[in-house]
């Protein structure tokens, strides 16, 4: 009597998402769906735990093969591959360019991520939990990234306030989800954004060239610490900064007053718009 009211609750259930089965875009067209009643017997939970998905057999092809064998554990239901999902996923917009995704190309599949049935991320430690599941189902595979963001300089993903989702989408290109970071990093730091009366070229190029956005030692998410930095590009200044008087090619003002080696660690300290500058070709402020 139980299984009869569980079979009747299904048929139920499934009958008022009847019109969510239509798929995206038309779905796999296989024929009468194969709703979890045929399943439900011997498999209780993942019948149920179905929402959109009802039609057991559009990743499991077969489904219906299995469940009729006289011994279904010799007759494997078949686990879906990306290419299944994407039959009724590929219209939308997110996920119409998986199939050249990084992930895809390094064999990620749609469900090492999604778990159909039960969560991937099942019980979270302490620090993850603030984190949120996005970010810990992400660290299962990069462990090396997430150790990142306990460096001195890093953004507050651990904290909770980001996730790594706010700056990747995992079913993009590496060209959609990373092409056009530098725009990517200042749809959140709108202070930072250009164009400039004068820019600093690299800054408009690309904030990676200085950045870190996983976390560094260096304040600031800064690839090295100053004056390294700026050293990469800029020869040692001193000539220019009225160190060695004859040779300077510097304005007056400048070579007038003797910058102390010290002071030169501190690049910003004079030149503080990194970012370019609406007034001072030397980038002072
Ligand atoms: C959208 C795709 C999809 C649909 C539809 C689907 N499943 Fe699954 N199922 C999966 C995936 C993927 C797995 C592999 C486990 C995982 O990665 O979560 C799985 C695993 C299972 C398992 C094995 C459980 C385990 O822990 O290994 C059973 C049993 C199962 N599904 C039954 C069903 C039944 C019954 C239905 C219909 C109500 C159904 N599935 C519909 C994707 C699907
Ligand atoms: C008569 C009982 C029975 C029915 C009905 C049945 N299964 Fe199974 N199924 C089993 C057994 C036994 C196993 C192996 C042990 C386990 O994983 O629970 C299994 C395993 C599975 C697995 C995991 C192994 C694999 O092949 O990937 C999936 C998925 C699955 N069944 C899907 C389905 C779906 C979908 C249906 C309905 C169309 C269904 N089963 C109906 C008994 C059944
Ligand atoms: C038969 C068509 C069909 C197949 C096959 C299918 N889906 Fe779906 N899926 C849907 C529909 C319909 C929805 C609900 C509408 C939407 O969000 O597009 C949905 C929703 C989802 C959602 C969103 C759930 C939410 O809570 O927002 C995820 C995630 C998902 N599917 C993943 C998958 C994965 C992974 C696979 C392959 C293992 C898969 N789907 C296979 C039709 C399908
Ligand atoms: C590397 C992990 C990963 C892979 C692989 C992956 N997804 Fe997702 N997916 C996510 C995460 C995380 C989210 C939710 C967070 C976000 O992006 O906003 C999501 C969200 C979704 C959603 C909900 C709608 C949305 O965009 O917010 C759907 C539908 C979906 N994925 C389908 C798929 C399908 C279909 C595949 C395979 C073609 C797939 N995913 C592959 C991680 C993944
Ligand atoms: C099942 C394991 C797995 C999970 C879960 C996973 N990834 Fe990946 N990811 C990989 C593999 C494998 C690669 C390719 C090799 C590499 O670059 O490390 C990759 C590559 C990447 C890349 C580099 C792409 C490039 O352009 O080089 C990014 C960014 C990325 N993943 C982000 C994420 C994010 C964000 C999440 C969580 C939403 C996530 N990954 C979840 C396995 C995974
Ligand atoms: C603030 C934005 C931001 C956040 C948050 C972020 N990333 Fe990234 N990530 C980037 C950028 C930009 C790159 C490209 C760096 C480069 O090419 O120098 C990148 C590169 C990567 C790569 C490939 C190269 C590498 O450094 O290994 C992986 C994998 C990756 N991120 C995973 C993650 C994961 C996992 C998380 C969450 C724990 C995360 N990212 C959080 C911006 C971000
Ligand atoms: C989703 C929003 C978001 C995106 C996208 C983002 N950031 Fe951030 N960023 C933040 C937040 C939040 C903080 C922390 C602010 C604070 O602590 O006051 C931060 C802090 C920083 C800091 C350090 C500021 C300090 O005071 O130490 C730097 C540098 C930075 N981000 C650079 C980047 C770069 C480069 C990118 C692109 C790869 C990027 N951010 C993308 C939200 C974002
Ligand atoms: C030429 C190297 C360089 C590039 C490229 C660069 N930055 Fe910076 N950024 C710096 C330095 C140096 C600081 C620290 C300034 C200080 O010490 O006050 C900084 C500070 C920041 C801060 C902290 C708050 C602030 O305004 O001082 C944010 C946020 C930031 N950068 C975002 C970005 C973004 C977004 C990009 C890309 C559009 C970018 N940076 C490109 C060198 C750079
Ligand atoms: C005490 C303030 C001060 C400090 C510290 C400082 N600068 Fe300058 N810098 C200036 C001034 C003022 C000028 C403009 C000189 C002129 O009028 O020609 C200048 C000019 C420059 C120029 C353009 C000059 C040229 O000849 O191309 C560069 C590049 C430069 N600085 C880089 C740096 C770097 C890199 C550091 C850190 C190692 C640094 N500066 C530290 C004050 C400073
Ligand atoms: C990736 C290379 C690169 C890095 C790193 C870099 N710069 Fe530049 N910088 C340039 C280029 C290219 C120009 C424009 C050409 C020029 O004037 O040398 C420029 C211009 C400047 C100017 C204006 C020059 C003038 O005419 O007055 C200043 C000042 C400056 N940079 C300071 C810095 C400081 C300070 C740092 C470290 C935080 C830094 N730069 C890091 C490439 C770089």
């Amino acid at each position: 009597m139980k299984r009869l009211m569980g079979v009747l609750a299904i048929s139920l259930g499934l009958s008022v998402l009847a019109p969510a089965h239509a798929a995206p875009n038309g779905g796999a067209g296989k024929g009468a769906p194969v709703t979890g009643s045929q399943c439900l017997e011997c498999h209780e939970t993942e019948a149920r735990t179905h929402v959109y998905h009802g039609d057991c057999a559009s990743c499991h092809s077969d489904g219906l093969n299995h469940a009729k064998a006289k011994e279904p554990v010799a007759v494997p239901a078949g686990r879906p591959e990306s290419a299944q999902c994407l039959s009724c996923h590929e219209s939308d917009k997110r996920r119409m360019h998986f199939l050249i995704a990084e992930h895809n190309k390094a064999g990620v599949k749609c469900s090492d991520c999604h778990g159909l049935h039960t969560p991937k991320v099942k019980s979270l430690n302490t620090a993850m939990e603030k984190a949120g599941k996005t970010t810990a189902l992400c660290a299962t595979c990069h462990q090396d990234v997430l150790a990142r963001f306990s460096m001195n300089s890093h953004h507050p993903v651990k904290e909770g306030a980001m996730t790594c989702a706010s700056c990747h989408d995992p079913h993009a290109s590496k060209q959609a989800s990373l092409g056009s970071r530098t725009e990517q990093c200042t749809k959140c730091h709108q202070a930072v954004r250009g164009p400039h009366v004068f820019e600093h070229p690299p800054a408009a190029e690309d904030c990676t060239i200085c950045h870190d956005p996983h976390g560094t030692p260096n304040k600031r998410m800064l690839q090295a610490a100053q004056p390294v930095q700026c050293l990469q590009c800029h020869s040692l200044p001193n000539r220019r900064h009225g160190q060695t008087g004859s040779t300077s090619t510097a304005s007056a003002s400048i070579r007038a007053e003797v910058v102390a080696g010290a002071v030169l660690r501190d690049c910003t300290s004079c030149h503080a718009a990194m970012h370019g500058s609406s007034t001072d070709q030397h980038l002072r402020h």
